[in-house]
């Protein structure tokens, strides 16, 4: 039995953090307490974790000297993970950030658990486990068991991201965009935390463009999974926002080394951990986002080979962005690190 730890989690009335503490539940990883923390604003509310209450502390410099803790949980902004990582860390704790912020430092392990899971013994380097992305923790769950088998040579991805990504802001943000709607006024509202409103819309456009004229999301995902799967593949990715509030869908075209075969394929994904195949379509059985929500696993299935190349693949993947793409892989690297520490 793993011994009970304290944790921290920074962002704690966020759409990350809230999941979080369901997901330590959940997973029944090993609390001890709990030191939940967020901006000045949100000081003297209060979280519930297993039938105990605790009251919001405002994050700073000293918060962790004072409360030390084990683990501490990292999701509320990179801005906030650049500044205040270091005090936990200084503190003995060890950081699993959410953020974007370290993913891609050499020296700071980035892991999915079901993939990489030989990086954590890397935290040491800088006390700090980066969790990816999460459009590209659902895919690594898809690529890492075919990889093995077929050898990938090149991925070309279409995601298909939930409201969700951009926090509790972004869910509210759609909500209220679709009450507009059925108000009949709809053309007056005025989008603030996506490009523009997401109601009835579809935005290729999430994050910021780069010079070459992909997005940042575009390349975390090329940059990510090179890093996650040790390997140098050729990636395109083309992530697109859609009015869905949680999970994020992903369309994939794999290229292997060698020949596939959808029913080999299937069988792989059905044996690999934390994927979940729903492949059935003349049942009008394939993994949707309106059912994968609230869950841990990845959902895959249209598997079919491609109708002219031997080695192509193409496939349909689905997972909760919040739990799966954040909160679900963080607590799983929490419950690795223990494991590895004992
Ligand atoms: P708060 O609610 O006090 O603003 P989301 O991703 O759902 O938008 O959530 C962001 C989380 O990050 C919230 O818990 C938010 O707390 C927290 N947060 C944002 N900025 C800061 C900050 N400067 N210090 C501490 N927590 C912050």
């Amino acid at each position: 039995m793993l011994k009970k730890q304290k944790i921290a989690i920074v962002g704690a009335t966020g759409a990350v953090g809230e999941e979080l503490l369901n997901v330590l539940e959940e997973l029944d990883f090993p609390v001890e307490s709990i030191l939940a923390l967020a901006s000045a604003k949100s000081v003297g509310n209060e979280i519930a974790f297993k039938n105990k209450i605790y009251k919001i502390k405002e994050l700073n410099e000293n918060v962790f000297k004072e409360n030390p803790v084990a683990i501490a949980f990292f999701s509320a902004g990179g801005s906030v993970s650049e500044k205040y990582a270091q005090f936990a860390v200084k503190s003995g704790a060890v950081v699993i950030d959410n953020t974007s912020h370290f993913r891609m430092k050499e020296e700071v392990p980035l892991v999915v658990p079901e993939c990489n899971p030989e990086d954590i013994k890397l935290w040491k380097n800088t006390g700090i486990i980066a969790n990816p992305n999460c459009s590209t923790i659902q895919m690594v769950h898809i690529l890492k068991p075919l990889d093995e088998v077929f050898n990938l040579k090149r991925v070309d991805v279409c995601t298909y991201q939930a409201a969700s990504g951009a926090g509790k802001k972004g869910m509210q943000e759609l909500v209220e965009a679709m009450q507009s709607f059925f108000a009949f006024k709809l053309d007056e509202f005025k989008a603030s935390t996506f490009p523009y409103t997401l109601a009835l819309n579809v935005i290729p456009h999430i994050d910021v463009f780069n010079e070459n004229g992909y997005t940042k999301e575009e390349l975390k995902m090329v940059n990510e999974t090179q890093k996650i799967l040790h390997k140098k593949l050729e990636i395109s990715a083309t992530c697109v926002r859609v009015p869905v509030l949680r999970s994020h869908s992903e369309a994939m075209t794999l290229h292997f080394e060698k020949e596939v075969n959808a029913e080999e394929a299937r069988e792989i994904l059905k044996n690999a951990p934390s994927v979940v195949v729903i492949d059935e379509p003349k049942n009008k059985q394939y993994p949707m986002p309106l059912f994968t929500s609230d869950t841990n696993e990845t959902y895959v299935g249209r598997i079919r080979r491609d109708l002219t190349h031997k080695n192509i693949l193409h496939l349909w993947c689905v997972a909760d962005q919040i739990r799966v793409g954040a909160a679900t892989n963080a607590v799983r690297i929490a419950k690795k690190w223990l494991e590895l520490k004992k």
